[in-house]
């Protein structure tokens, strides 16, 4: 018996010598996860009071939804940076009809990208309002938001589907696939994504197929298409591409006219040359300019 015995036992001491680095593993996790816990105590509690507040202000805000408006105004709109001197905008009122494309224009930092933010909502003016018809925005945050589609500079494409990339954020039940067609054809990519072997569930970066910088502008344009946003708005969308690859992104673009407001900031008026109107940023002004 006990020659059995002394197999067996060994092959526990073998077994117990080889978890020994696992457990101490284990054992410096838990001593870490337990150093670190009052920092992910205190994350959670702001995010939890975050939450709270944001739903707080939802309710006082948001007295039933947008009607429907002819113009995005800005009235007498100015804006300083928390914290700083300079206004960065002063006094600026603009007028947008509903269904036109504007074009701005201004050297860096005049404060492009601030009026746009503004537009969309995310800051708000120290004086003044931006008004959608005859509603400041910013009491209506969540539904002025539902209107609007954003594509930046540099467009953020997760290794996934092309389906997946278009209808972002959105679970694969509720993924129609229509929709998703439509908003590649708009952006002038159907053709392409149909010559795909895998057409919509191509793979797109490390282990699918590499796109060009124009394509995936493109695709980030499906993207904010997919929303069918009211307004679309394009802050330097295409200033990091070459000039030839910008201007087949600006051709999408173009297709979308009428359908709906065109918002683009660029850097280049070249880019800006099919636009009805093109305003110039510039010493705490928005005035029209001509090119
Ligand atoms: N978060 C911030 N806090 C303080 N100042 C800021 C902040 N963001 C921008 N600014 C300042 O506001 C001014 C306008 O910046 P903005 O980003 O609107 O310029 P822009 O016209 O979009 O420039 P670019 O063409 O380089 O994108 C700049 O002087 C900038 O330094
Ligand atoms: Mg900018």
């Amino acid at each position: 018996q006990a020659q059995e015995l002394i197999p067996q036992l060994s092959v526990f001491a073998v077994a117990a010598f080889r978890l020994l680095p696992s457990v101490n593993q284990v054992n410096h996790l838990l001593s870490r996860i337990l150093f670190l816990m009052p920092s992910v105590d205190k994350i959670y509690e702001d995010l939890k009071e975050a939450g709270a507040e944001e739903i707080e202000k939802r309710q006082a805000k948001e007295t039933g939804g947008l009607s429907k408006a002819e113009t995005i105004r800005f009235r007498d709109v100015s804006f300083r940076y928390p914290g700083t001197e300079k206004e960065i905008l002063k006094n600026v009122s603009v007028e947008i009809p509903l269904k036109s494309s504007f074009g701005f224009i201004g050297s860096s930092g005049a404060g492009k990208t601030t009026f746009i933010d503004l537009l969309l909502g995310l800051l708000e003016p120290g004086s003044g309002g931006v008004f959608y018809g005859n509603q400041n925005i910013c009491r209506y945050a969540e539904d002025w938001g539902r209107k609007l589609g954003y594509i930046p500079q540099n467009i953020y494409l997760a290794d996934d589907t092309i389906r997946r990339n278009v209808a972002f954020g959105i679970p694969d039940s509720l993924i129609e696939e229509d929709k998703v067609w439509n908003a590649l054809k708009k952006a002038q990519l159907a053709d392409f994504v149909r010559s795909l072997q895998d057409g919509l569930d191509t793979r797109i970066g490390e282990v699918g197929i590499r796109l060009s910088g124009g394509q995936r502008q493109r695709i980030g344009i499906a993207r904010a298409l997919y929303q069918e946003p009211e307004i679309l708005v394009l802050d330097e969308a295409t200033s990091a591409l070459d000039t030839d690859t910008e201007q087949a992104v600006m051709e999408a673009v173009e297709h979308l006219k009428g359908k709906c407001t065109l918002i683009m900031v660029a850097h280049r008026t070249s880019t800006l040359k099919g636009c009805e109107k093109i305003y110039r940023v510039e010493n705490q002004k928005v005035i029209p300019a001509t090119v």
